[in-house]
């Protein structure tokens, strides 16, 4: 019998937690989620959150390279993430039509919405440099870790930010 599999994403949930320490506002607490899945989960060149502007995306808390502020709904594979309110994985950047080009090394993507009670809040997107980076256990544990975000935070504060 082989041990047990553990996700990772049950270690990075307990480790969110903690450095969160109930701390409720959005902007601090993505912006350390962003760090820790950055410099932990392997073979990433871009962890960030776009958040809701009306019906664009606003560049928010993000590690890797300088990316591009606004994303209008339904473009590039945040925008259809958004606006579908459903994650998206893209295997090879490539091939997926409208894709936004930010870094010239990313070969794909996964982008989870942010929703709460059918708000969108916007997007969590990680780029990997090598092709088909991304699995179903990433996308369901990205899922949690965003939902958690949003339970953790003080959602009234977002909406008196932005257009939600
Ligand atoms: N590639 C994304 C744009 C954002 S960057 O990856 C940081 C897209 O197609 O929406």
């Amino acid at each position: 019998m082989s041990e047990a599999h553990t996700s990772p994403y049950a270690t990075l949930a307990a480790e969110l937690e903690q450095l969160w320490a109930g701390e409720r506002d959005f902007f601090s607490c993505a912006a350390n989620m962003a760090a820790l899945l950055f410099w932990r989960l392997p073979e990433i060149n871009w962890v960030g959150f776009y958040l809701r502007d009306g019906d664009e995306l606003l560049l928010g808390p993000f590690q890797g390279q300088p990316a591009c502020q606004r994303i209008r709904l339904g473009q590039g594979v945040c925008g259809r993430a958004a606006q579908e309110q459903r994650t998206i994985v893209v295997p090879d950047v490539r091939n997926f039509p409208g894709y936004i080009a930010c870094t010239p090394e990313t070969l794909s993507e996964l982008v989870v919405p942010l929703s709460w009670d059918g708000c969108l809040y916007g997007v969590l997107d990680l780029d990997s440099p090598r092709l088909g980076r991304f699995t179903s256990e990433d996308a369901s544990g990205l899922e949690d870790l965003a939902l958690r975000l949003l339970s953790a935070t003080d959602r009234e504060r977002l909406h008196r930010y932005y257009r939600l």
